[in-house]
Formats: structure tokens, C-alpha cells, sequence
């Protein structure tokens, strides 16, 4: 299996490009099989995830063309509505293409989403939402068998919790849909934003996107389009955390600083220095860093739970004593105990991680746990003294594109061992 040997205790200085945002790439190559036509997507991420969305298109008879960043995606007569088992398994995020394959073909078939290592991930919210919009929807033998008479109908649906994924099915499902669909309650989050942009510009009359309720008037038809995904949050939030834990200095160029007002206030407050305009952010560490106060994961605008494992790399060699409260995940600690191979002192009682700073942390061989702990794991390689091994890396190559490059060019000591 292979492993990356992290030699701890470089400081990084340099300049970083950041990619297109998974988790907004992800909806978007969903929305395109709405299309009568070739969308082209661009900056899209090279990731284990993205080439799994395009083989699910593949396999719905959709033809795709790489070049470079742009994928494009000809949807104009796609010829199947089911998603084989391997493929739901290797991307659980696929139930976002419920909404759009049974509002392009009338029906779907797919299989339960596995959970993952963030704990059950139910979809509760997305089925009761598509059932209302006219889906009927059979649960059998752990396959989903949906059918819609005609075509989907827009109706007011209330969610429980602003999930990301439910406002994407449902807003992939509204816009061809007859009559309106308002969502109330509806996530927020900056890649919500970007769907609606994307759909929009295919034709779809869209509302109140990045505010709690979202006013979807369904049309006829959508047609392809070009647009450019925004950048990625959580790769900023990333190397933002690998300049902090090696008192380094780091450049971070493509970003969207707007997107970062919960978490940028965090970093200042554990002694980093941020300074931001137009599409960079220049992020300068301390000598050693503070303890953050409370972390609480939040809905956007709130801080984001993806962050939740960098901010605690950090805090592990912070002077004091820093507190996380983990509010929208049931179990996202899985990153702990590897980080306490590393020294780290940390206790968890059900959603709060309570971290005791430590001067140093110590190289040792860990495994990531799933993708944001793994990126977490490699901060604090990063941090500490000596040789890290990193295993099942298949986590990382999920979210980060050329993450052992980037790191390298500024000063890291990163060797891949196959
Ligand atoms: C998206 O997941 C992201 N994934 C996650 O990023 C991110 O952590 C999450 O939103 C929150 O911001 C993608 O966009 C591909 P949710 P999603 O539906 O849509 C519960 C990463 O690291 N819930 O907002 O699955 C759910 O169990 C990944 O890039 C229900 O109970 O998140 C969770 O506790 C990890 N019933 C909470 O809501 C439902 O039907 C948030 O889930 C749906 C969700």
C-alpha cells in the first residue's frame, strides 16, 4: 500500500494555487444530465470523487471530454436512470443524482448509500422531499426503485436541518419540475451558490440561492452551458493550516476570501496573521501558536464541520487549551486517536474534543481515517518532529489534487513510497 514519508519541522514559504471546490463540482456534473446539450465545466478538480461522478455519467449514456481543468459533459439523449452498486459505494454523494436522473428520465434506480466514517449518513430529508414533489420511491433490498407519472411537481418543502445534499436534490429536481418549489430552511453553503449559478445559466428561474429560503419556478427545459467552478474552501482552510503549524508563511492564490469570514477570525486568533485581497490570501504563522477558545461547527455561515480536523492539528501544538464541538456529524473524531499516536493530548466525550496543546509532536507511522482527518494527520506530520508514515491514502486522493506536490514546492518534505 502506498505511504507518504512526511520528515517533520520544515517551516513552508511560498505560493500555492488552489483548485475547484469538490463539493461544488460534484452537483454541478450531477446538474448536467439536466442538460439538452454539452456543458462544460470548469477548473474542476482532479479527484477520485470527480472521476467517479463522470463514470456514473458515462454509465447514464452521457459522453464526457476531458481537457485540462474542463470537463465537458454531452447529456442530450441520455440512456439509463440506474447506478450500479460499485459505483454508489465508491462515491457516497451519489444520491445527489437522485433528483436529477428521475426529473431527466421519470425514473431511477440506485442502491442505500453506504454510510462512511463520519457515522450513518441517512437521506431521510432527500427522500421525504422527492416523495412530496410526486417520486414515488420503493425501498427493497437495499436498492432504491423510483418512478415519477409524468413530470415532478413543484411543491413548498420544509427541511429539518439545512442539509447540503437534500437542498442540492431538491433543486435538482425543482427545475424542470411543474409549477414552483420553495425550500425553506435550505443550506446556505457558498456551493449551493455555485449550483444555482450553473443551473441558472442553463435556463432554470432560481431565487433567494445562499439565503434559508430558495424559490425555484420550474421550466420546460434546460440547455448546456459553460461555467467555472469556485474554488475550494476546505483545500484553503488546508494549506492555510499547513503554513500555521510550521511557522511558515504561504501565499494561497485562486481563493475566495468571502467564503472564509467564520474561519479566518479562528486562525487570528491563534496568533496567524491573514491578509487578503481580490483572489489571494497571504497567511503568516506565529512563533508558536495560541489555543483557539471553542471550535462549533455550524451551517454555513457558520464555521464548516470539514474544517473541524485542520483547526484541531493546529490547536495540538497550540500554547493552552482549545475546545471542539462537532454539531453536525455524529462521529467525525475518527481522526483522533492517530493524532495521539503523534503525541497529541486529546479527550473526546460524544461531540465535544477537548485538546491540550503539547510543544511538539512526534513522527510516527498513522493511517488516515477519511478525508479531512487525513488531511489532518498530515498537518501535524508536518508539525512534528521526524518521519510520519501516512497510509490509506485512497482518503486524500478524494479531496486534494497534487496535495504532496504543493506541499513539496514550499519547503515540505513529502516522498510518496509506493
Ligand atoms: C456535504 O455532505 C459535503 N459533501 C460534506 O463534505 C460536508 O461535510 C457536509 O455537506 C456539511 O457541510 C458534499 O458536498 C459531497 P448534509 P452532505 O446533508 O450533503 C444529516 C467532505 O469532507 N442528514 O448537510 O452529506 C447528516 O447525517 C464532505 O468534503 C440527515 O439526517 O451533508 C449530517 O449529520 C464530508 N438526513 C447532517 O445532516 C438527510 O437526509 C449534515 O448532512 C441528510 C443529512
Amino acid at each position: 500500500m502506498a505511504r507518504l514519508i512526511i520528515e517533520g519541522g520544515r517551516r513552508l514559504n511560498g505560493a500555492v494555487h488552489i483548485h475547484g471546490a469538490k463539493n461544488s463540482a460534484l452537483p454541478i456534473l450531477a446538474a448536467t444530465l439536466l442538460a439538452h446539450g454539452v456543458c462544460e465545466i470548469e477548473n474542476c478538480p482532479a479527484l477520485s470523487d470527480v472521476r467517479a461522478a463522470t463514470e456514473i455519467l458515462r454509465h447514464l449514456g452521457c459522453e464526457i471530454r476531458k481537457d485540462g481543468a474542463c470537463v465537458a459533459v454531452d447529456a442530450t439523449a441520455p440512456c439509463r436512470s440506474d447506478i450500479p452498486d460499485a459505483l454508489m459505494r465508491e462515491m457516497r454523494s451519489s444520491i445527489v443524482f437522485l433528483g436529477a436522473i428521475a426529473a431527466r428520465t421519470g425514473e431511477a434506480e440506485l442502491s442505500f448509500p453506504g454510510g462512511c466514517e463520519l457515522g450513518p449518513r441517512p437521506i431521510d430529508l432527500h427522500l421525504s422531499a422527492l416523495r412530496q414533489m410526486g417520486l414515488r420511491i420503493d425501498e427493497e433490498g437495499g436498492k432504491l426503485c423510483c418512478r415519477v407519472n409524468g413530470r415532478l411537481a413543484g411543491c413548498p418543502i420544509t427541511l429539518s436541518f439545512p442539509s447540503v445534499g437534500a437542498t442540492e436534490n431538491i433543486l435538482l429536481a425543482a427545475v424542470t419540475a411543474t409549477g414552483t418549489t420553495t425550500i425553506y430552511n435550505a443550506a446556505r453553503e457558498p456551493e449551493i451558490v455555485d449550483l444555482c449559478e450553473f443551473l441558472t445559466a442553463c435556463g432554470a428561474r432560481i431565487r433567494g440561492a445562499g439565503e434559508s429560503t430558495i424559490v425555484v419556478d420550474g421550466v420546460e427545459r434546460l440547455n448546456g452551458c459553460r461555467h467555472r467552478v469556485i474554488p475550494d474552501r476546505i483545500e484553503t482552510v488546508t494549506y492555510m493550516g499547513a503554513a500555521a503549524v510550521t511557522g511558515g508563511s504561504l501565499l494561497l492564490r485562486g481563493v475566495c476570501p468571502r467564503h472564509l469570514q467564520a474561519v479566518m477570525p479562528l486562525f487570528e486568533e491563534m496568533g496567524c496573521s491573514l491578509a487578503s485581497w481580490d483572489d489571494e490570501l497571504l497567511v503568516s504563522a506565529p512563533g508558536r501558536l495560541r489555543r483557539v477558545k471553542t471550535v462549533r461547527t455550524l451551517p454555513y455561515p457558520g464555521f464548516p464541520t470539514d474544517a473541524q480536523a485542520l483547526l484541531m492539528a493546529m490547536a495540538c501544538i497550540a500554547e493552552g487549551t482549545s475546545v471542539f464541538i462537532e454539531t453536525i456529524f455524529e462521529s467525525r473524531y475518527k481522526h483522533v486517536g492517530e493524532l495521539m499516536r503523534l503525541g497529541a493530548r486529546i479527550k473526546v466525550e460524544g461531540r465535544v474534543a477537548v485538546v491540550e496543546g503539547v510543544p511538539q509532536l512526534s513522527g510516527a507511522p498513522v493511517q488516515c481515517t477519511d478525508l479531512r482527518g487525513g488531511a489532518a494527520l498530515v498537518l501535524a506530520g508536518l508539525a512534528a518532529q521526524g518521519r510520519t508514515e501516512l497510509g490509506e491514502l485512497y482518503h486524500l486522493e478524494r479531496g486534494y489534487e497534487a496535495m504532496a506536490e504543493g506541499l513539496t514546492q514550499t519547503g515540505a518534505s513529502l516522498i510518496l513510497e509506493e
